[in-house]
């Protein structure tokens, strides 16, 4: 399932600076799974997210329309989750409709506890200068 793939993509997780992994993996509308993890750099701002990184694989592949998301991070203290970033949530607004389910994971050991967040939860107003609302 989507989280698995997400999970698994995390193990390729490239965050030596950070040294915090994220695995991300996108359902299409027919039934594909593409995944993402987080790619770091030396040069810390062109670090890629996992979300970004399975969203544009997908759309690199031709895939335009999702049907879910998951993201998977290790659990961390204090915090229910790790819900993903500014950036990643205007990316997913270009291509996932305002009700897609985003699950998040966290992996507490190897205790993996999801949580599900639609998309306008997460980013209510993104920025969309072709659409008249
Ligand atoms: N990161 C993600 O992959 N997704 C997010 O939504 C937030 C942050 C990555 C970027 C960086 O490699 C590491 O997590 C720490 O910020």
């Amino acid at each position: 399932m989507l989280l698995d793939a997400a999970q698994a993509a995390r193990e390729n997780s490239y965050s030596p600076y950070s040294r915090f992994k994220v695995g991300a993996a996108v359902l299409t509308d027919d039934g594909k799974i593409f995944s993402g993890t987080n790619i770091e750099n030396s040069s810390y701002g062109l670090t890629v997210c996992a979300e970004r990184n399975a969203i544009f694989a997908a759309a690199s592949a031709g895939h335009r329309k999702f049907k879910a998301l998951a993201l998977i991070t290790q659990k961390l203290k204090g915090q229910k989750f790790n819900s993903p970033c500014g950036a990643c949530r205007q990316v997913m607004s270009e291509f996932l409709s305002p009700d897609t389910p985003i699950y998040i994971a966290v992996l507490d050991g190897n205790k993996r506890t999801a949580y599900c967040k639609k998309l306008s939860e997460l980013m209510p107003f993104p920025f969309d200068k072709f659409t008249e609302k």
